[in-house]
């Protein structure tokens, strides 16, 4: 690794990319290096949090509460487990984070891009991930893979064009802030993609 300083990464993509796997390979790896890494993931990450997740994944509602849960789980997230992590000199990688707002609130549901901006100015206007990790894959290879698990959640229901627009969605939030995204072609082997990420930790 080049430098010793801890960071905050996230790890970003439709659901099937396969990136739940590569961040705890990610992560293992990251450690043998030294750090204290913690893992965590969104909606989630504390108590609180984990308990809008099972109402996020599981039940319908108006596309603002959606959005503003996704924020509140965050806000707790964020000082009770993300800030004094960082503080304390860990790493912290997070399976995803504010770009799944984007993606698929803004994208996917089609909500307001200036209304997410504004919860994201609330919520961390004085934190961004130092890198962000997007798998990339096109939703026809995503579905497939989603097609082996044997429940799928309200998000993982939907049909392809969603999925299509939370990809653009993530591309449009990439195009905004190109130098903290590395976008991953998932499509590949995870032989493949381990080898990119291999090469991302060196340098990080
Ligand atoms: P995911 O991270 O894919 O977990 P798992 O791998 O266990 O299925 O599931 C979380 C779902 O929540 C995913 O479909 C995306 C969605 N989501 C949003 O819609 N907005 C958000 O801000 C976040 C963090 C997640």
């Amino acid at each position: 690794m080049s430098s010793q300083t801890n960071k905050f990464i996230t790890f970003e993509g439709v659901d099937g990319a396969g990136k739940s796997t590569h961040l705890a390979w990610f992560a293992d790896e990251l450690r043998q290096r030294g750090p204290e890494v913690i893992v965590t993931r969104e909606p989630g990450g504390t108590p609180l949090g984990e308990q809008l997740r099972e109402i996020l994944l599981n039940q319908t509602m108006n596309i603002g509460t959606e959005a503003m849960l996704m924020f509140a789980a965050r806000l707790e997230h964020i000082e009770q487990v993300i800030k004094p992590a960082l503080r304390a000199g860990k790493w912290v990688i997070s399976d995803r984070f504010s770009d799944a707002s984007f993606a698929y609130q803004g994208g996917g549901r089609g909500m307001d891009w200036n209304k997410l901006s504004q919860l994201e100015q609330w919520v961390h206007p004085d934190l961004q991930p130092d890198l962000t990790l997007i798998f990339d894959v096109p939703v026809e290879i995503a579905r497939q893979r989603l097609a082996n698990n044997v429940s799928l959640d309200r998000f993982e229901q939907e049909q392809s064009d969603f999925f299509e627009r939370v990809r653009a969605g993530y591309h449009r939030r990439v195009q905004k802030n190109p130098q903290r995204y590395v976008v991953i072609d998932a499509s590949q082997t995870p032989d493949i993609v381990k080898l990119k990420l291999k090469e991302i930790i060196v340098i990080i």
